[in-house]
């Protein structure tokens, strides 16, 4: 029998779910692969922190050198997160013929070009399917089964923990903070959970899967990104009157090789599936020139879902030992693409003001809009809150140029308190 050693870098919530799946499904897993797999050693911080896992004497370390000192390990999986170390560590295990499995977005998304580059210089796989929506293998199918396709179009949710979050607030009115509070007990959440609920999270995600899918390198500071730091109970209330949810969502086009990429709260029509997927659960469409529309869901993150993303990861190495340059494909670079300026951008907003009880009002908002070639689709006054009236908007497809515009001209208005919430609304 073929016996393989590896080492793991991290043992948090993914690093537990992969030592749980290779136990696991131990007689799978050598099935499939055709290896016995010997995790050597788990690099972590703290050698004493109980996980709740059982690992013989002698695996867990602290020191990275019993790792990239040792010839006889094979395969590294980067589980750590962050920039560096781990490219760092991921460099050092590509110079040392060891190959590697991550799930680290932000580092693929920001360096995968040049680590992919470093990978086949030294004819070693880089996979990184954990990387983008935890269990769904969205990697796998952009890179291997939809090859045959000019893809138009990604749109999803691919941040588990604001999906939690937003499913928590929309049907059981928890708190913001307390659903937090959850997601992170949960293990869905970054170690520094700015990163999730300020869409950074997303946007490297959207990154990954914008350059492997439009076959260009795309810089992921040319993503327009917005959290969902805004978002009220008010909002989803409202929201939810008109017939949406409310949703982290993620939107790649390709038009004519004019990319436009935006990461952002956006509310979507309660008819269409994507705004009934909830708690961690991810899902993702994509439109190609011959498959069509498909849809991928499954769970978006977790220490399981995630740890088989990354293990199939693992099997995929064992199971292609011979050619490692063509499958650890960070494929920019093909085509030289432009992205959009987002006011050039064309989708339908809803727009919350919180205006003084006065005559008129309404009237001088909706000529502003006008005059600004924004037309609405609807128009409602709630009731007062504290003193102030909510006026909700919903418009029609328009630039964001125009709405801007029109917005800077509203809050000059004595009459209005606060524009309190533009959401972009996405329809299908
Ligand atoms: P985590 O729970 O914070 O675990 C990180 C692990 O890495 C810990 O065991 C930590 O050691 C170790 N570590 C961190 N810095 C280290 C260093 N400098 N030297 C040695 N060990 C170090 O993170 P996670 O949730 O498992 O996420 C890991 C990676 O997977 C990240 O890139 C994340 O974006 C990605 N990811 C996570 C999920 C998810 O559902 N959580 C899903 C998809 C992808 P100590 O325990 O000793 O502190
Ligand atoms: N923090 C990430 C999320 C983990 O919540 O989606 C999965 O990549």
């Amino acid at each position: 029998m073929n016996k393989v050693r590896i080492a793991i870098l991290g043992l948090g919530n993914v690093g537990r779910g992969v030592w749980k799946i290779l136990n696991t499904n131990k007689e799978e897993i050598l099935k499939r692969s055709g290896y016995d797999i010997e995790v050597a050693k788990i690099l972590v911080r703290d050698a004493s922190k109980d996980r709740g896992i059982q690992v013989p004497e002698g695996v867990v370390t602290t020191n990275p050198d019993e790792i990239f000192n040792d010839n006889t390990i094979k395969i590294v999986v980067e589980l750590m997160g962050g920039i560096n170390p781990a490219q760092e560590y991921i460099l050092k295990a590509i110079r040392g013929k060891k190959h590697v499995v991550t799930a680290n977005k932000a580092l693929i998304s920001t360096n995968g070009e040049a680590l992919t580059a470093e990978a086949r210089e030294h004819g070693v796989a880089l996979y990184y399917e954990a990387s983008v929506a935890g269990g769904i293998p969205i990697i796998h199918g952009i890179n291997e089964s939809l090859t045959a396709n000019k893809i138009e179009k990604i749109v999803g949710i691919i941040n588990g923990t604001t999906n939690y979050i937003l499913t928590k607030m929309t049907y059981e009115g928890v708190g913001f903070d307390e659903a937090l509070k959850e997601a992170q007990a949960k293990g869905f959440a970054e170690a520094d959970p700015t990163s999730d609920i300020e869409a950074y999270d997303a946007m490297y995600k959207l990154g990954i899967l914008a350059s492997l899918s439009f076959g260009t390198q795309v810089d992921v500071n040319n993503i327009y990104r917005e959290g969902i730091s805004n978002i009220s109970k008010t909002d989803i209330q409202y929201a939810k009157e008109l017939g949406y949810a409310i949703k982290l969502l993620a939107v790649g086009k390709d038009e004519n090789n004019k990319l436009e990429l935006r990461v952002h709260p956006a509310l979507i029509p309660s008819s269409h599936p994507l705004s009934n997927v909830n708690d961690v659960y991810n899902a993702i469409f994509i439109k190609g020139n011959a498959v069509g529309d498909l849809m991928l869901y499954g769970k978006g993150a977790g220490e399981l879902p995630t740890g088989s993303a990354v293990v199939s990861d693992i099997i995929s190495v064992l199971r292609n030992a011979s050619d490692y340059a063509e499958t650890a494909n960070y494929s920019g670079g093909y085509w030289d693409k432009k992205v959009m300026d987002m006011k050039d951008t064309f989708t339908r907003y809803y727009i919350r003001i919180s205006v003084k009880d006065i005559p008129g009002v309404l009237g001088r908002i909706t000529t502003i809009f006008g005059e600004n070639e924004v037309s609405l689709s609807s128009v409602i006054q709630k009731e007062k809150k504290e003193g102030l009236v909510q006026i909700v908007l919903l418009t029609h497809d328009t630039h964001e140029g125009n709405i801007n515009n029109a917005i800077e001209k509203i809050e000059e208005l004595n009459s209005v308190e606060k524009i309190e919430n533009i959401i972009r609304v996405e329809e299908f």
